[in-house]
Order: structure tokens, then C-alpha cells, then sequence
């Protein structure tokens, strides 16, 4: 359906150039989720925006991004927005950013079906209360004739997922799509997310800083760190089995719902500025398992059957939990 292949996004900056994603491949196959995590800064909506074509002037964007077959890097605007929309759709983290303050939300639901459709206003709209039903908007008859400001932000995000479902897109790439939400939303929205994916067919790309908001979402993960993939696999795979320092190290810093009393064993440090990414791993500094040959080269994506992770030392990883490699949280408080 969608496929990647060694995407590079360079922004030139006043101080240089930024590696923002260095090699970036993936496929999705037809209503398939893929999850893509990792921290603030990995690439993860740079490589979403540079799919979609959306990216500003000051970026140089390599590869390739083939949507059912057809090139999407380098073709014309009108042709990219003839794909989106219609067979991409994109929900991000703030619903605000993606509607219009100025007009009710049905008629924007409406919009967009008209923009790809040619259906009657009357056909649109009821179309459009079907589409706030199906999301679980209470009373989408009346709602519809609401402005963004007067829905929560749950709300909105449902409205917004309910426009990407608008055209039955092939491939739904949801960027935070639960991150400015409180828990009890975020996984009523993951639901809206379900529900949008099954009545379209759509396969979904999940970003997410929150592996959390993958578990029981994604059907197979890439974790990304400084502008790459360092592991790739089933969620199975990812989340019981990981290959590499860094996903171990995730699984640790986050606490999971279905553990009590937990300690939790963060990954110490922050990651590389992309100006200026040391010579080999670029985990290396934050690594407890790094030797000299992981500064001295950056380790290739390899491994079999799709389980692919880049570390020198994979193979020291079976067995290990967060805790026998990341020193737990200090539970010292004082100041
Ligand atoms: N327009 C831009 N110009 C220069 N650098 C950029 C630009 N957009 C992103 N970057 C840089 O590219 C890198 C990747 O950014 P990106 O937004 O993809 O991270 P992310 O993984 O989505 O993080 P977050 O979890 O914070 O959303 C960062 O180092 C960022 O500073
Ligand atoms: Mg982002």
C-alpha cells in the first residue's frame, strides 16, 4: 500500500544543516497499523510530513514514497493534493490545527466530502452526522451545527478523525493523536481510531513519544532515534523481545497500567542534537552497554525476519529486562 524507502529530510538552519531523518524505511500493507515511536526530536513527524509531501522550502527530502505504486516524492502539488485527503488522511496532536475556528464542525466534515465528491449539500451533511455518530459524538444531529471552541478536545479530535474518514483514505497517519488528551480520552479516541480504521479499510500509521498508546494498537513498531529506525518488528517482538538498548530502555521509562508497585528505570540523558550527531551509535553516550566499536561506527539495520535492530551487541540483550541495564529512579526526593 504505502512504501518507504530511505527517506532523507536535511533542513539548512542558520547553524547548519540538521539530519532530521537519516534513511527511513517502512511498508504498510492494507489496513495494517504501524506504530512509530520514540522521544521528542527522533524524526518521527518530519518523516509523517516528508510521506505526505508537506514540507517547507528550506528542506531536502531523498528517497522514495510510493502509494500503491505511484511516486509521491517530487510530484506537483496539484497531484499530492489530489492524494491527500482522499487517499492519505493526517489527524495530529492538536485538533485546533486542523479545524477551522469560523465554521460549524459538520460543515467542515461536509467539506471534505465534497471536496473529493461530487454529492449534493443535503447528501454531504447527512453523510456528515453519520460520520460524528460513528465516532461516538453524543447527539451528532445538533452537534453538528457546533464550532470547534464549543466541543472538549476530545470532541475535536473526534470531528477530525471523522474528516479523515470522510474519503475512505488507504492510509490514515495519526501524529500524537492522543498526546494533549488525559488518560480516559486518549483511549476513547484510540477507539474512534479503531472504528475509523475498520469502516475505512485504511492502514494507519501511530505516532507516539508513548508506547503505551501502541500496546494493544499496533501491529508491528519502529523505534526511531536521532533520524533513523534502530529497531523494527512485530509488537510482540518490540515490546517482549527488544534488540536494542534504546527500546529496552523506553519500555522502562514508562510505567505500564497492568504493573502495580513499579519501579521505573529511565534512560539517563538526552538525545544528540541533530547538528551535531557524534560519529557512530548516536545511543552510544546514554548507552550502558557501549564499547569503543560503537563509537567508532554506526551499526547497520540488520537481523531476520523482520526483527531488525542497530546495535553491535543484539545478541546480549536476550533475556535482559529494563532494570538488569537502567539504574532505577531515584526515590531520594530531597533537594
Ligand atoms: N523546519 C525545521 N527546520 C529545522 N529543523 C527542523 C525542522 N523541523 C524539524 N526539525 C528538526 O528535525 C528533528 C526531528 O524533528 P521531529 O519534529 O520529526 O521530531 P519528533 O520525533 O516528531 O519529536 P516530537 O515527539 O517532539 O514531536 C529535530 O531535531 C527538529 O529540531
Ligand atoms: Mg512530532
Amino acid at each position: 500500500m504505502l512504501e518507504v524507502a530511505d527517506l532523507r529530510v536535511e533542513f539548512r538552519t542558520d547553524e547548519g544543516r540538521v539530519a532530521a531523518v537519516r534513511g527511513v524505511s517502512y511498508q504498510l500493507s492494507r489496513g495494517e497499523v504501524l506504530g512509530i515511536v520514540g522521544e521528542s526530536g527522533s524524526g518521527k513527524s518530519v518523516t509523517s510530513l516528508a510521506t505526505m509531501g508537506l514540507l517547507a522550502g528550506s528542506s531536502r527530502v531523498s528517497g522514495s514514497v510510493r502509494l500503491g505504486g505511484t511516486e509521491l516524492l517530487g510530484a506537483s502539488d496539484k497531484e499530492l493534493s489530489r492524494v491527500r485527503g482522499q487517499r492519505i488522511a493526517m489527524i495530529f496532536q492538536d485538533p485546533m490545527t486542523s479545524l477551522n475556528p469560523v465554521y460549524p464542525v459538520g460543515y467542515q466534515v461536509a467539506e471534505a466530502i465534497r471536496a473529493h465528491h461530487d454529492v449534493t449539500r443535503d447528501a454531504a451533511r447527512r453523510r456528515a452526522v453519520e460520520l460524528l455518530d460513528a465516532v461516538s459524538i453524543p447527539n451528532p444531529t445538533e452537534r453538528v451545527n457546533n464550532y470547534p471552541h464549543e466541543l472538549s478536545g476530545g470532541m475535536r479530535q473526534r470531528v477530525v478523525i471523522a474528516i479523515a474518514m470522510a474519503n475512505s483514505p488507504d492510509v490514515i497517519i495519526a501524529d500524537e493523536p492522543t498526546t494533549a488528551l488525559d488518560v480516559t480520552v486518549q483511549a476513547q479516541i484510540l477507539d474512534a481510531l479503531r472504528i475509523a480504521r475498520v469502516q475505512t479499510g485504511a492502514a494507519m500509521l501511530l505516532i507516539t513519544h508513548d508506547l503505551g498508546v501502541i500496546a494493544g494498537q499496533a501491529d508491528r513498531v519502529l523505534v526511531m532515534y536521532a533520524g533513523r529506525v534502530v529497531e523494527a518488528g512485530t509488537a510482540e517482538e518490540i515490546f517482549y523481545a527488544p534488540r536494542m538498548p534504546y527500546t529496552l530502555g523506553l519500555l522502562g521509562s514508562q510505567p505500564r497500567l497492568d504493573v502495580r508497585a513499579q519501579r521505573l528505570h529511565p534512560i539517563s540523558g538526552a538525545p544528540p542534537s541533530a547538528l551535531t550527531l557524534p560519529p557512530g551509535c548516536p545511543f552510544a553516550p546514554r548507552c550502558p552497554l557501549a564499547a569503543p566499536v560503537c563509537e567508532a561506527e554506526e551499526p547497520l539495520l540488520t537481523g531476520t525476519n523482520g526483527h531488525l535492530a542497530a546495535c553491535h551487541f543484539s545478541d546480549q540483550l536476550v533475556g535482559l529486562e529494563p532494570g538488569d541495564l537502567f539504574r532505577p529512579v531515584s526515590q531520594d526526593t530531597t533537594l
